[in-house]
């Protein structure tokens, strides 16, 4: 792989092929975890199980903090099938102070399937692991890595830093793609012996965690990768990783309509391009509406109000905006413009309407019951 300059999906600044240069990181990398790893609890066993443990523990959780609950919790479930069986106020009370306590009910379920499905016996594959509830990539590549000798990528924001450091990459390693290419350049340099196998994720986060460190000026004159780092080269590290800051979501208001008429509802399809392409909503206009305004919207549409009966608020959060919407529930005369589709409670049915407006159709399917 080549990154060419002035190419928005490729690093810049660097002529030099990326595998060129992480090639020339394990043996350096390696031989300083072996002299200056922090001596861990989890990095003393290879039971799968207490390794799995020690990362979800970790993955909101600094090591100092970790520290404190990892032996005592191992003590009170020392196998998957003591934390299966657990009764789920001892296990909060042991999680009590570490915060996130889904983590806790994810590992218990987890727990449970490996005994319920797998015999419990601990999966032995990273495929395996994936499928485990609160497991996702980085913590089924450590645990394959570490306690079952695969050589899969592990990739933490520790691992992105030093390597766009390393390779001196600008690219967005908040973009799912160039972490993704990061993780196939780690599998491309992974060692192959078991030994090393076990320790190279541990050793590029502990190159991240101790030395290349997020806060503060990166301790190049004691790092292994020194001789082949660009950015300490070029004097850029400070750079770098590039992060670009998560899009806040956009907002809309919207005001819905549930127009009822003799037994039916008013339903309009939505275009076939955009959001929730060409399926059904209920007739809505942009902006919060007041009552005047929602009178007007109505003449606009050809249809009369009669009784107004209810306002319904409801949000819903997309990926990139959220929906704010006030509705009005109301008898209507009229048949409104030729979108409009007046269904029964069968035909609703029928219909794909998205979960945004869920609480509307529900309301709809309610009323149409009466
Ligand atoms: N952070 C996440 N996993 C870790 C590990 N195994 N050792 C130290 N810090 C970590
Ligand atoms: Fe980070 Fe400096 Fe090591 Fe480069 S040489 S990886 S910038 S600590």
């Amino acid at each position: 792989m080549f990154f060419l300059a002035k190419s928005a999906e490729l690093c810049y600044d660097t002529i030099m092929d990326m595998n060129e240069i992480l090639k020339q990181l394990p043996a350096p990398l390696l031989a300083w975890y072996r002299e200056n790893a922090r001596d861990l609890p989890w990095r003393r066993t290879r039971d799968p199980y207490r390794i799995w443990v020690s990362e979800i523990m970790l993955q909101q959780t600094r090591v100092v903090a970790v520290l404190g609950y990892y032996d005592r919790f191992l003590k009170a479930f020392p196998t998957v099938r003591a934390l299966a069986e657990a009764p789920e106020e001892q296990l909060l009370k042991c999680w009590e102070g570490l915060g996130y306590y889904s983590r806790a009910r994810n590992l218990q379920k987890a727990a449970n399937v490996i005994v319920n499905e797998h015999g419990g016996a601990f999966p032995e594959t990273y495929e395996a692991l994936l499928k485990l509830p609160g497991i996702g990539e980085y913590t089924a590549g450590a645990i394959a890595s570490s306690a079952l000798a695969q050589p899969v990528p592990a990739v933490d924001g520790n691992v992105l830093r030093v390597v766009s450091r390393i390779t001196n990459c600008y690219d967005d390693v908040a973009d799912l793609k160039v972490r993704k290419r990061f993780r196939n350049e780690i599998a491309e340099i992974f060692p192959e012996e078991e030994a090393a196998i076990r320790i190279f994720n541990q050793a590029l986060m502990e190159l991240g965690a101790t030395v290349c460190v997020p806060n503060g000026a990166p301790k190049c004159a004691n790092c292994p990768a020194a001789g082949l780092c660009e950015a300490r080269k070029r004097g850029t590290w400070a750079e770098l990783p590039v992060k670009a800051p998560k899009k806040e979501r956009r907002v809309e208001e919207k005001t819905v309509f549930l127009l009822f008429q003799k037994g039916r509802i008013a339903l309009r399809k939505r275009e076939n391009k955009g959001l929730l392409a060409g399926l059904w909503e209920f007739p809505n206009v942009p902006g919060r509406l007041d009552e005047a305004q929602a009178q007007s919207a109505l003449r606009d549409w050809g249809v009369t109000a009669g009784e107004w009966k209810k306002q319904l608020a409801a949000k819903h959060i997309f990926t990139h905006v959220e929906w704010h919407m006030s509705g009005y529930v109301l008898d209507a005369a009229g048949n409104g413009p030729s979108d409009f589709f007046w269904a029964d409670l069968e035909t609703l049915k029928t219909l794909a309407v998205p979960s945004a407006f869920a609480r509307y159709y529900q309301e709809a399917v309610q009323t149409l019951s009466e």
